[in-house]
Order: C-alpha cells, then structure tokens, then sequence
C-alpha cells in the first residue's frame, strides 16, 4: 500500500478474518490470529478482501431488449416521448409476458454471471415488466431460482406499479386497485417478495395512486421504497420518508425538503449513475446535500433494458465517481455497507463484522481506488457467500 495514502476504508492491513458456520468471528491483525487448523486457513495472497457487493436496484429479469429504441433515442426521441407513444417499458411488459420461465431464467442468468464476475454477492430484483398477476409471480419465481442457480443472495421486490398496462389505459385507478386488493395480497401470501416498489412519474404514477400502493404494503408487513425523482420532481422522496422507506432511488430531481424528509426517516438514497449517462440526463442528484443531511448513498447498477443496460457493479463505482463526484471509498461504501441497507440487510451483509455473514470477495488489487479506477478489467474476485468459498476455474 502506497504509504502516501493514509489507511482508509476501514482497512487492516495485513489483516485476517476467521469464519465459523458461515459467519464472521474473528476479525484483526495477522499475527494476533487465533491458531487454526492449517487446512482450513486460506491465503488471500497479498489481496484485498472487502465485502461481497450488493447490487440493490436491478430490473435483472424481463424479455427481450431494446436495442431498436436505444437506436430512435440516439436519433433525439426521448426516453418519456418513447413511453408515451406505448415502446419503453411497456414493450418489455410484451415481451415479458411472452417468454416462458425457462428462457426467462437463462437471460437472466446469463446478464446475472456478468455481475457474480465482478465480486456481487448479492442482487435485489424487481419484478415489474408482467404488469398481471401471472407474470409478475413468474418474474418472482425466476427471480428466487437465480439464487439456488447461480450462488448469490437474491432480494426480491414486487413492482407492480411500475408502468400502466396495455389493457388498463385510461384506467390507471382500477389498474392500482388490482395492485393493492389481488396482487399485494397474493405475493404477501406467497412470500415472494422482501419489499414493494413503485414508480412514482408523469410516465408511472401520481403520489396519490403510490400512497394507496404503500398502504397495501404496509397492511400486509412489506418494507416499500420508490422510484423516485427520476424526470421530475414529485414529491416522491417526501412519500417515501413518510412510510419509513428502505430507500428512495433516481433523485435526480429531489428537492431540499425531499432530502431533509430523508435523512429523518434514515431512507437510504440509492443513486443510479448508469441510468443518468445512458438516458443522458444533466441533471445530477445534489450529492452535496445528501453529504450534508448524512442520507446514506448506496450505488446500484439499475440492470434494465431500457435506461440502463448495464451488467458491470464497476463501472458504476466509476461513473459515481466521475459524474456524480463520489470518493472511491463512498462507491465501495455504496455498493456494499449502504446497498445492504437499501434493503434492511444492514445487520447481515455489506460490512466485514463480526456476527455478519461471511460474503466476500477477494480482489487480486494493491489499493481498493482500483475498483473504481479500471474500466473493463476482468478481475475475477474469488467470491465467498457465507463462508463457502467458490471454486475458481484456472
Ligand atoms: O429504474 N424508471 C423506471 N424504471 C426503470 C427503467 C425501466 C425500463 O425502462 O425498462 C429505471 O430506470
Ligand atoms: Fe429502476
């Protein structure tokens, strides 16, 4: 380590951790470390180990692509032009109700390796793109196989209110109704969901079609959080704080009053830098304000077909750095200690403690700024999900 830099992110260098049915006991100093069998040491060889990243907002399963749209966006039609005229999410809501849940689950599993490659140990998915009962539980359903598939803790959150679908238009109240009274309900029931979303826009739905979601969530036990403040400022940050959010995510647009309401509920903010670049938004999220309330910022990569096709944790740590300003050590902070309270999982992951489970990745790097510094380097982190240790091709 570059003596220059005065140790930081927590580090202890020349460290050593010690784990016991799948949590972390022991955490310190090399030579302080308890004796332990020598089979069961493992030499991290000179690496770092940070936690297992958690990736907290992904739209990771849906049909098809929109490769065509990305095409009419570059040629000026914009990302709310293209919705209103019945493409963006609504044609994957099409494509998504089409596929069935084998090849739904191999897509998947295919954008899913991208980020296990680059040390996620944990993924949120939403549903949101079957907009009926049916499909939305199938979106559930494959998104909870992805763990037992592909060794990641999977996080689910039911987005039933994230676009109107084709059959409801003109009746968006009735389609809210279903939401609250048939599907909320059901997937309670079912259990397949840790939290409810919504997508509080002019293109998604008004605070007060939201604050009915929110109550159904509630009345059946479910966390909410929101996407919020994307386009436009709708008071959907302030919404949020009031039902004591997990997070509120996008912000772009969030006001003074929005981050203040935040900060008092200890609503995570989620920022999604990919979605910024690629919808070309100039707008940033007021990071500064954010800093100075002491809202917690976590970073995700908002993997969807449509404003963010991005499967790369990295390259988001990098563009919070270079458009949103973050430090290097708020990006590694964003993408593990905070995206884990994003999703309530502050007690379990996103921190090497002791008593939290063993998620690790084991980065072959001389400084953790590397993370956020490369771009496209295919660092293979050995990853560790509670204490298991994942067997790496050579
Ligand atoms: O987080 N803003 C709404 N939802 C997604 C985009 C979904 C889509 O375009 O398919 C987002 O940016
Ligand atoms: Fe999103």
């Amino acid at each position: 380590m570059d003596p220059t830099i005065p140790a930081s992110y927590g580090a202890i260098e020349n460290g050593a951790l010690g784990v016991t049915g799948g949590r972390i006991t022991w955490l310190g100093k090399m030579q302080e470390l308890p004796t332990y069998k020598s089979e069961n040491i493992r030499d991290c060889e000179s690496g770092w180990l940070t936690p297992g990243l958690v990736d907290c907002h992904t739209h990771l399963v849906f049909g098809g692509n929109r490769a065509r749209e990305f095409e009419k966006r570059l040629q000026g039609v914009s990302y709310e032009q293209i919705a209103r005229e019945g493409g963006g999410i609504v044609s994957t809501v099409k494509a998504t109700r089409k596929i069935n849940a084998d090849d739904l689950l191999k897509d998947a599993a295919l954008r899913l390796s991208g980020m296990t490659a680059q040390g996620v140990t944990t993924v949120e998915i939403k549903s949101g793109y079957g907009l009926d009962l049916e499909n939305e539980i199938k979106m559930l359903e494959v998104a909870k196989d992805l763990a037992r598939e592909e060794n990641v803790r999977v996080s689910t959150t039911f987005l039933g209110a994230h676009a109107l679908p084709p059959e409801y238009k003109g009746r968006a109240d009735d389609y809210i109704d279903l939401v609250c009274k048939q599907m909320i309900p059901e997937i309670a029931k079912q259990n397949l969901a840790n939290a409810v979303d919504g997508f509080c826009e002019n293109i998604g739905f008004t605070p007060t079609q939201i604050r009915r979601v929110f109550e159904a969530a509630k009345k059946h036990g479910l966390p909410v959080k929101l996407h919020a403040e994307q386009l436009t400022d709708q008071g959907g940050a302030i919404l949020a704080a009031e039902f004591n959010a997990l997070s509120a995510d996008h912000l772009e647009y969030v006001s003074e009053g929005g981050v203040r309401a935040m900060a008092k509920a200890n609503t995570v903010a989620v920022l999604l830098p990919g979605a910024f670049y690629y919808l070309k938004e100039t707008k940033k999220p007021p990071i500064d304000l954010l800093r100075e309330h002491g809202v917690p910022m976590a970073l995700a990569t908002d993997c969807n077909p449509g404003s963010s096709p991005i499967t790369s944790p990295l390259l988001i740590l990098n563009m919070a750095c270079t458009l949103f300003g973050f430090t290097p050590e708020e990006a590694l902070a964003g993408m593990t200690r905070e995206g884990a309270k994003a999703l309530g999982l502050g007690d379990e992951i996103g921190t090497l403690e002791k008593g939290k489970n063993a998620d690790l990745a084991i980065w072959p790097i001389d400084h953790p700024s590397e993370l956020s510094y490369w771009l496209g380097r295919d660092y293979r982190p050995t990853r560790v999900i509670g204490g298991n240790i994942e067997s790496v091709e050579t």
